[in-house]
């Protein structure tokens, strides 16, 4: 049974102030992974305060690329140093975490298509390692470097690995409906489309739209919830929103 888990930016992370853990969310954190009972398990997580300011800085989306390698070494090396922070408080608790950094292992071809070779974190899952990868930069044919988000490598991991269970963990307690209130369970697009604003929306960056899309093609249940019931995910239970695309 092999589960990926993606945890938000802004779970582990200050939203304002750049380069800045939230500690006792991280901490919270950690200790949900310590308890996980959920077989392999791989972790990634988001940029926050760390990616999301750098790449800002430097003009660098998944789309518009850059070939300057200081903006480069800048990025990447702020998602390290979040990586490391995350990975620290994991082995502080014992957990055999190895960090996986997506710019040595992914690239994307001209359209943009990513690839991740999944044996590094597969072999890793047979050592008995729980994988730590985040949002990063990427090589992208023609555009130099793009950055990748957690919840792409998640996709491609998920499929790469033939997942079981996908949990994205955010400060959302799941997909909401035009009431605010959480959609238990979502099969179709159409069963949401008009809550995210329709089926032509053109959020193609990470809104919600584009990750229940990518979710439903996946062949495997993924959840959508909050930091609350990170514990509940970990322990085999359905949490927040379940997204299941119908496979009759
Ligand atoms: C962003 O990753 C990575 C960089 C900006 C380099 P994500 O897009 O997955 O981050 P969050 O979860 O939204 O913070």
């Amino acid at each position: 049974m092999t589960t990926v888990l993606k945890l938000g930016g802004s779970v582990v992370t200050e939203k304002d102030e750049p380069e800045s853990v939230d500690e006792a969310a991280l901490a919270r954190t950690a200790d949900a992974v310590v308890d996980a009972d959920v077989g392999d398990l791989v972790v990634v997580h988001g940029g926050g305060s760390f990616g999301h300011h750098h790449a800002a800085t430097h003009g660098v989306s998944t789309t518009d690329g850059t070939h300057d390698a200081t903006a480069i070494a800048d990025i990447h090396g702020a998602m390290k140093r979040l990586n490391r922070r995350v990975v620290d408080a994991l082995l502080a608790r014992d957990v055999p975490v190895v960090p996986v950094h997506p710019l040595s292992l992914c690239a994307r071809d001209e359209e943009g298509a990513l690839s991740l070779p999944h044996t590094s974190v597969e072999t890793l899952l047979h050592e008995g390692f729980i994988p730590v990868l985040h949002g990063d930069l990427v090589a992208h044919a023609g555009a130099g470097t793009t950055v990748v988000s957690g919840d792409e490598l998640v996709t491609a991991l998920a499929s790469g690995l033939n997942a079981d269970r996908v949990g994205m963990c955010s400060t959302v307690p799941g997909v909401l409906d035009s009431d605010g209130s959480v959609v238990p369970q979502i099969e179709a697009f159409d069963d949401i489309a008009d809550a995210l604003g329709g089926s032509d929306s053109t959020d193609v960056t990470g809104g919600m739209a584009a990750k229940v899309r990518a979710l439903l093609a996946l062949g495997a249940p993924a959840f959508v919830f909050g930091p609350a019931e990170l514990d509940a995910f970990l322990a085999g239970a359905d949490a927040g929103t379940r997204i299941e695309g119908d496979r009759s």
